[in-house]
């Protein structure tokens, strides 16, 4: 068993983790590891609202227009695509990209092709709507944690290595003990969102600044594998309360710190849904985060079923359960919206 903190990013503390040195965790778990030379890495949430069955088909050309610029040199290591209907009853599709490299990023957001088409008056006028909310977390701001160590999500595909079983997990306080920063800073917030140009109204574009400490969280869930009781269990009882949870946060999630919550699901590249899903979810800090996960009564009926169908089934369980989280400084996030209803990620709550 090792630390979730790769080894090059220990360093004195200053803040100590919630449990003793000698702490057992009931289950294992892993946590993808990028080699130490990868200091900063880059999720892209690329996104395309629409509204009603006749923009569906104008949307989903956009998402794959979105899709064949990440063939483009300097592209995204991994990409995922996956779709919502919102509150307001949009359709959103999100082209979700991610490498290991911010410069290889800015390189390929500048390819011509890429850049203009993005910048394009026509997006203006094309009758549906367009995202990008950029994260750059640089290591020491972002933790992963996977129940199983042989098939990695998102950003730990870009990172490409596992540790071995480690040992911040499965309590509260867990997620912010693996985070590197924990172990000097609390990651407080300061500060508010801003409008730093542009209206949300029809026919503009908006860009928003994040403050400092914004934490995002993408976790995921994937039942393909499961047969008999355990996917029964996961489909009869635990997706609906999960499903829930998620539109707790996305109805009344301003109220408790959480500027945007989406529950997600996978598409394959022909549009067709997968049987994989995530809740993506941003949030004014990791404290308001936490408190969600610890006390809403779905997550954790979520996570008192979750351990104990893993002790039932012996360790031996199909379903799949991972996430990422990133606690951001402002100069780690862009936010960017085209044409898109007032209550779309971060603009939510923001008066623009
Ligand atoms: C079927 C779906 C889910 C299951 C089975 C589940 C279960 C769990 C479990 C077992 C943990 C503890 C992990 C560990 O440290 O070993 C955990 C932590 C957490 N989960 Fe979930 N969860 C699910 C979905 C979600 C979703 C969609 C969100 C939010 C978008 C979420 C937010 C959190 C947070 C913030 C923590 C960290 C709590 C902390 O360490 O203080 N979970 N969850």
């Amino acid at each position: 068993m090792e630390s979730a903190i790769a080894e090059h990013l220990k360093c004195p503390r200053t803040r100590h983790r919630r449990i003793e040195d000698d702490y057992a965790p009931p289950y294992p778990a892993w946590s993808a590891r990028a080699p130490q030379g990868v200091g900063q890495v880059v999720m892209g949430f690329f996104g395309v609202q629409s509204r009603g069955r006749e923009m569906q088909g104008r949307a989903c050309a956009a998402l794959l227009e979105i899709a064949r610029g990440f063939t483009r040199a300097d592209g995204p290591g991994h990409h995922d695509l996956a779709h919502h209907v919102d509150a307001d009853g949009y359709d959103n599709m999100i082209a979700i990209a991610y490498w290991d490299d911010p410069q290889r990023f800015e390189r390929w957001s500048a390819t011509p092709g890429i850049d203009a088409w993005w910048q394009s008056d026509e997006r203006l006028s094309d009758g549906i709507g367009y995202f990008r909310e950029i994260a750059l977390p640089r290591s020491e701001r972002y933790e992963t944690l996977f129940n199983t160590p042989d098939r990695l999500e998102g950003i730990g595909v870009v990172m490409g290595g596992v540790s071995s079983d480690i040992q911040e997990h499965a309590y509260w306080g867990s997620m912010r003990d693996r985070i590197p920063l924990s172990q000097t800073d609390a990651m407080a917030p300061a500060g508010t969102r801003t409008v730093l140009a542009g209206r949300s109204a029809p026919g503009q574009r908006v860009r928003v600044g994040g403050h400092q400490n914004i934490a995002m969280i993408r976790s995921g869930q994937e039942w393909t594998d499961t047969q008999g009781q355990e996917r029964k269990l996961y489909l009869e009882e635990m997706e609906p309360v999960l499903h829930e949870g998620m539109d707790f946060l996305r109805d009344q999630g301003l109220g408790i710190g959480c500027y945007s919550n989406r529950y997600m699901q996978h598409l394959d590249p022909t549009g067709a849904p997968l049987q994989k899903s995530f809740g993506l979810s941003f949030w004014r800090s990791l404290a308001d985060m936490e408190r969600w996960a610890e006390s809403h009564p779905t997550h954790v009926a979520i996570f008192g079923s979750f351990m104990r169908y893993v002790q039932a089934l012996n360790f031996q369980l199909q379903l799949r359960v991972y996430h990422e989280v990133s606690v951001l400084k402002p100069d780690e996030q862009r936010y960017e919206y085209i044409n898109c209803h007032p209550r779309t990620g971060l603009l939510n709550g923001l008066s623009v």
